[in-house]
């Protein structure tokens, strides 16, 4: 046995001998603590693998025949592009309560494939009283609660514990005892994780782990997890809200421009066709402030609902509040407005809400937020059954945007009457039931938004 200490930066697992005040790597303050690493000269894993170091011509490499097998969750697969490699770790992140133990349990419990569910967050007791609200399907789930890696090794090491799939809930709470820091501590969860992908590339066995995400957004642990793993998710919403995205940040096996909907409902997630009727009220009425556009998330179309309120500071200094909206953003259009449109906004307090709790990042949002924010503050509402579409720069122009005919058909499909898009837009749709109306600037903008 030989014991090594040292300082590791909680914050993004630079090492060093010393402890330092201010990391050099990520530049915070007071992150550094002591980890004493103890590593056994038996490792389980120390089976030296001779390798030839002899490059290979990239015409004489055969091409693998990555076999992916898709899963029984019809969103997962889009998001994964089609489906889990074998040998492959995947890494679900998101915000505490979100729904991600939701997610992998009943990908489980419902599958077909032969499934290891290990949690070091719930007990047995409590994985099945919400298996049971989900409803089991699958014959093969088994649970296992345990915390200890070696102790998971060993039970899988027996040949007859063939599993496809494991699911890991979370890294955060998995320890090995080949390391002496504390459960949750970079130096653990590395450990952790390096010894899991030395473990599905032997077996061929795909695991998936989830992982918490901090206060500003990154995942609890050092930013080298997702550089380790094959895959990285995202799973995000508002919590008080039924709809979820899926994202794919990094897929070794993929593309990651598809995206997954959910909505949770009280038998779990399940899977949302139509995003456009859950983000927009049945009875959207033409209140002024408010408009609707038409967003794109991976290759799907759907409308989201803008809402704008305008109103005299009462406070010195004005108040300018963006819920699912970058606020940067958003004072970039009021300078726009301000400076080419006329609008004293100066003075003025501004909060503007993206309906249904999902955050936006689609520049074809631009033009509703501006519709929105005219119509609130001269107090009147927009041209009825109207949808906006465009991104707006700082010259006040309204800019083209990528698949305009897709995002109008969905407009056209959910009943709308009027599409405000730019004039620069290239159309190859034939539509006769929907108005199209161009706009070059938002002064033309405001000249077309209301009721004549
Ligand atoms: P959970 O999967 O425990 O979140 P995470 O693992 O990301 O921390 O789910 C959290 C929430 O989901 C919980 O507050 C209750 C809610 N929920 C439902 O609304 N319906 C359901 O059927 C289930 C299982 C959970
Ligand atoms: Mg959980």
């Amino acid at each position: 046995m030989s014991n090594k200490s040292v300082f590791v930066c909680q914050n993004c697992g630079y090492e060093s001998i010393q402890w330092l005040g201010r990391c050099p790597s990520c530049k915070e303050f007071t992150t550094f603590s002591e980890e004493i690493i103890i590593k056994n000269e038996k490792n389980i894993f120390s089976k030296t693998i001779s390798k030839k170091s002899n490059p290979s011509l990239i015409n004489d490499i055969v091409s693998p025949n990555y076999q992916k097998i898709p899963t029984d969750d019809l969103e997962l697969n889009r998001v994964l592009d089609k489906g889990i490699v074998p040998g492959s770790i995947i890494l679900l992140a998101g915000d505490p309560g979100i729904g991600k133990s939701t997610l992998l349990l009943q990908l489980a419990i419902q599958g077909t494939i032969k499934t290891l569910y290990i949690s070091g967050e719930e007990s047995e007791n409590q994985i099945k009283l919400r298996a049971d609200r989900i409803g089991v399907k699958n014959k093969k789930c088994f649970i296992l609660n345990e915390t200890l890696l070696e102790n998971i090794f060993s039970y899988l090491s027996n040949v007859e514990n063939n599993h496809q799939l494991i699911i890991l809930d979370s890294i955060q709470t998995l320890y090995s005892n080949q390391i002496a820091s504390p459960i949750g501590s970079i130096s653990q969860i590395r450990e952790c994780c390096s010894q899991l992908l030395q473990f599905a590339k032997r077996t061929n066995i795909t695991i998936i782990i989830i992982g918490h995400i901090t206060k500003d957004g990154q995942i609890a642990g050092p930013k080298i997890l997702e550089h380790m793993v094959d895959a990285v998710l995202h799973f995000e919403g508002d919590k008080n809200f039924h709809f979820r995205i899926l994202r794919s940040k990094k897929n070794r096996f993929g593309s990651t421009s598809e995206i997954g909907l959910y909505e949770m409902g009280p038998q779990g997630l399940s899977s949302v066709k139509s995003p456009s009727k859950i983000l927009i009220s049945n009875n959207f009425k033409n209140l002024d402030g408010c408009s609707i556009s038409c967003v794109m998330e991976g290759g799907r179309p759907f409308l989201v609902e803008v809402q704008a309120l305008v109103g005299s500071a009462v406070y010195g200094t004005p108040q300018r509040t963006a819920n699912g909206f970058n606020l940067k953003r958003l004072n970039m259009l009021l300078a726009v407005l301000e400076k080419k449109c006329g609008f004293k906004l100066g003075k003025k307090d501004v909060f503007l809400n993206i309906i249904g709790g999902i955050r936006v990042t689609d520049p074809a949002l631009d033009l509703s937020v501006v519709a929105s924010i005219l119509s609130s503050s001269i107090d009147l509402p927009i041209l009825k059954n109207s949808c906006f579409i465009g991104e707006v720069g700082l010259n006040g122009e309204v800019r083209p945007e990528q698949n305009i005919s897709k995002r109008i058909l969905e407009v056209e499909k959910m009943g709308f009457e009027n599409v405000f898009i730019s004039s620069i837009n290239k159309l190859n749709i034939n539509t006769k039931k929907i108005n199209i109306i161009n706009v070059s600037t938002i002064n033309e903008l405001k000249k077309n938004l209301f009721e004549s």
